[in-house]
């Protein structure tokens, strides 16, 4: 299962889904890492595990139709099977979304459909979480569509919330389990146990 990545910033889990492939934990290979940021910690890692990196944005391509069909470009030029978002901060164009139809997927550090949309990401998400008084957070992993949060969701683990967490406290606990979570899922889907697209 080739394996194609967007992200933005740190590439954590990039990194989590890298080493499970590596440690054979994961019948994948990190085929490419797209990132809309240059400078971006995920490019990096991805120049150091000598996976191919490439910075595709509105900076190298100012029409979104262009830079749609330049990811599209990436992931089919590497045999892409399927693509995941870890910790992407741009909406996928329609070209991207219809070639890998139902084979998107997106990392939510929270347990969906709370605490989703607008907002919802990066800190905020745990911020609300800790306002909300639930007791327990999570990870969602879900299918990719053209709007935020709303796709089908493929797995969930929860994490439990304590009494004294604080939104970092919290953060670091469900990015912790994303690590984990993340590889596992993505082996569930190379063994054929989850099929993509769902039914
Ligand atoms: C993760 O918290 C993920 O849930 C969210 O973005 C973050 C990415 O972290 N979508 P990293 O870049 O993988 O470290």
């Amino acid at each position: 299962m080739n394996i194609g990545f967007l992200a933005s910033h740190n590439g954590s889990n990039m990194q989590a889904i890298v080493d499970a492939c590596k440690a054979k934990l994961l019948d994948g290979v990190p085929a490419a890492v797209v990132s809309n940021n240059a400078d971006s910690r995920v490019l990096a890692r991805a120049r150091e595990e000598a996976i191919p990196s490439y910075h595709l944005s509105s900076r190298t391509h100012p029409e979104p139709e262009e830079l749609d069909q330049a990811i599209a470009d990436v992931m089919k030029m590497h045999a892409v099977d399927v693509v995941v978002l870890a910790g992407y901060a741009k909406k996928l164009g329609p070209k991207t979304i219809a070639n890998y139809d139902g084979r998107i997927l997106n990392i939510h550090p929270a347990l969906l459909p709370k605490f989703a949309g607008k907002g919802m990401y990066g800190m905020g998400v745990h911020e609300a979480v800790i306002a909300s008084g639930d007791v327990e957070s999570g990870v969602s992993i879900h299918l990719v569509d053209a709007e935020y949060d709303t796709g089908r969701i493929v797995a969930q683990s929860r994490v439990i919330v304590k009494r004294t967490d604080t939104p970092q406290t919290l953060a670091k606990r469900v990015l912790e389990r994303e690590h984990a979570f993340v590889p596992e899922v993505l082996q569930r889907i190379a063994t054929g146990e989850i099929e993509l697209p769902l039914q």
